[in-house]
């Protein structure tokens, strides 16, 4: 049985793959320094997957605290999810982003070598795309990050190259991510942000519950539809499925695999507020705000290459993803807190 160090596991894609890395055989020991979620996170996962996991708080910019881990349990592989990603953030603090993410990966990769551990599966995002000339967005299109974020990604993204580079014993596989939103079924877990959402479901899905008073949809001029801006969302847990195929196929690879795990479908803001207007039952107010910097009208993925290589595919639409975190809003109003 495989050992996989999931860092950031505590978070909200971490945590929801955890459930499928148990479920598929793999012993999990989760890595996070709690800076953007909590324990109870891992605590809930427990009672899903009805087993202990091990969990080691400490941070990947500490050489200390990953040392620890690797002399305490025999790791096989590491899926890297650990990271910060608030794009406005990224931009008034853009030192904390490539210290945390940039320093904190290359500390990681030189413990894990150092441990004879060269198996990695990388957390990367859609947002290394840029603005893109067309969509779907194919992987091998230029790549140009607008923020510090996006940079971050970009940065360790031809790190991991390098590495491979140097020494092809290491097996990498970089996933980039659309847009995850969802929650596992059951509604117990889900995303969980620490302050005003950047994102369009938790807005959605806090406006829904009377936490905010109404979303502000950024721009209704774009050349899409219905002209607000169209993203390709996907269910979390199709997104964690895409891990264990990844993990599961990772020895195999002799190169640095690089692949988007999307959809290949757009939907508009607007869309998605009818949708979850439908899930819930719930009417969502919203005006028409300017655009927001930075943003793009269109980004959906070509996802056949996930298809080709891992035998992975996303399965569910908007509906359940819509249902799925409502589900998880509505039970669960303050988040873990
Ligand atoms: P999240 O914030 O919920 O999870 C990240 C976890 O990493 C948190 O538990 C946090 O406490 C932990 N962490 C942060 N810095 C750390 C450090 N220095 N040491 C140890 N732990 C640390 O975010 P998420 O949505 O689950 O995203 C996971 C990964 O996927 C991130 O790398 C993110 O950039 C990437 N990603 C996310 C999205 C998205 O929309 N959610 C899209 C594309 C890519
Ligand atoms: C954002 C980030 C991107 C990151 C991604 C996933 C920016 C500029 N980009 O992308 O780097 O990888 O999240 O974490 O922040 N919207 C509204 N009202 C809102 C929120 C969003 O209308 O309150 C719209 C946006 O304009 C966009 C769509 O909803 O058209 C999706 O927004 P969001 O969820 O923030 O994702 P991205 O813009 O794709």
């Amino acid at each position: 049985m495989k050992t996989i160090l999931v860092t950031g596991g505590a978070g909200y894609i971490g945590s929801h793959t955890l459930i499928l890395l148990i479920e598929a055989g793999y012993n999990v020991v989760v890595f996070d320094n709690f800076s953007n979620s909590s324990i109870e996170s891992v605590r809930r996962v427990e009672k899903i997957v009805d087993r202990a996991i091990e969990v080691v708080e400490g941070d990947i910019r500490s050489r200390e605290d990953l040392d620890r881990v690797f002399k305490r349990y025999k790791i096989d592989a590491v899926i890297h999810f650990a990271g910060l990603k608030a794009v406005g953030e990224s931009v008034s603090e853009p030192i904390k982003y490539y210290e945390n993410n940039v320093y904190g990966t290359i500390n990681l990769c030189k413990v894990m070598s150092e441990n004879g551990c060269k198996s990695i599966v990388f957390s990367s995002s859609a947002t290394v795309y840029g603005n893109p000339a067309s969509n779907p967005i194919r992987e091998d299109f230029p790549t140009g990050a607008t923020n510090p974020y996006g940079r971050s990604k970009l940065f360790i993204e031809e790190i991991l190259r390098d590495i491979f580079i140097s020494d092809n014993s290491w097996r990498i596989v970089i996933l980039r991510y659309f847009n995850p939103v969802g929650a596992y079924k059951s509604g117990v877990i889900g995303e969980d942000p620490a302050d005003i959402p950047n994102n369009l479901m938790p807005f959605i899905s806090q406006t829904a519950i009377g936490k905010r008073e109404y979303l502000s949809v950024f721009g209704d001029d774009y050349d899409t539809h219905d002209g607000t801006g169209v993203r390709d969302y996907i269910h979390v847990m199709d997104l964690a499925d895409g891990h264990v195929k990844a993990l599961d196929k990772i020895d195999s690879f002799n190169r640095v695999m690089t692949i988007n795990l999307g959809t290949g479908k757009g939907y508009s803001v607007l869309d998605m507020v009818k949708a979850f207007e439908r899930a819930s039952g719930v009417k969502i107010p919203y005006k028409i705000a300017p655009r927001r910097a930075g943003d793009i009208a269109t980004c959906y993925a070509d996802p056949s290459y996930a298809r080709e290589i891992l035998g992975w595919e996303a399965k569910r639409g908007i509906e359940e993803m819509c249902e799925d975190s409502w589900r998880w809003q509505s039970n669960n109003p303050n988040g873990y807190r």
